[in-house]
């Protein structure tokens, strides 16, 4: 199962056109996918309490997300999405990605499964895609940590909802991104 995270909460939303784009193609080569829209859910970020670090098995908050993290862990691949706020990933993102703490023990070994595509679909109003090397930098390294192998999308120009439709150039790259993810599964 690949598994989908919509980090946007907005109708037309350009983050999760794309993501449904890639998930699409997988699901057109034969590959299971589900989705989870954050904003659907009820949930709050990580508070540092350290305790999937000292015995716990998992992240001890018990809220909406924590099916979705369970989620994350089994998923044979995962498509990430994120509208870019402030020059940074949406909150309603960055609090589910801060509970992945949880996916290392206390002798920090993975709890996930190391080499899974992670695909992350970044949209932004900047027209220039590179516009905020340091999100694309950091959210690399975050998802390279947990043993994923991360492809970040970044699509610019897509400030008002639905400008996304209809942008071949990142339409292509989306449907791309399903096709090697069919590829690595099958
Ligand atoms: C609170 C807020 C902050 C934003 N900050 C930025 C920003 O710093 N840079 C940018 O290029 N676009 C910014 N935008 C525009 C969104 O990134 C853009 O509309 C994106 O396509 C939204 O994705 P979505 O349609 O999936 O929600 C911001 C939008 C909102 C609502």
């Amino acid at each position: 199962m690949i598994l989908g995270i919509a980090g946007s909460g907005r109708l037309h939303s350009n983050s999760e056109y794309l993501l449904r784009l890639t998930l699409e193609t997988a699901r057109g080569r034969g590959v299971e996918t589900r989705t989870v829209r954050l904003a659907e859910l009820q949930y709050r970020g990580c508070t540092g309490c350290g305790s999937c670090r000292n015995g716990a098995e998992h992240c001890v908050l018990d809220d909406a997300l924590t099916p979705v993290l369970a989620d994350t862990v089994g998923a044979r691949a995962l498509v990430l999405s994120a509208p870019i706020y402030y020059g940074y990933p949406s909150g309603l993102f960055k609090s589910y990605l801060d509970r992945w703490y949880s996916f290392r023990d206390a002798a920090r070994s993975l709890r996930v499964p190391a080499g899974r595509l992670a695909v992350l679909i970044l949209t932004q109003g900047h027209p220039d895609p590179n516009g905020y090397p340091w999100t694309v930098q950091s959210m690399d390294k975050v998802l390279t940590s947990y043993g994923c192998d991360s492809r970040i999308l970044v699509a610019a120009g897509v400030g008002e909802p639905g400008d996304a439709v209809g942008r071949a150039d990142l339409e292509e790259r989306a449907r791309a991104l399903g096709e090697s993810l069919a590829a690595r599964l099958s």
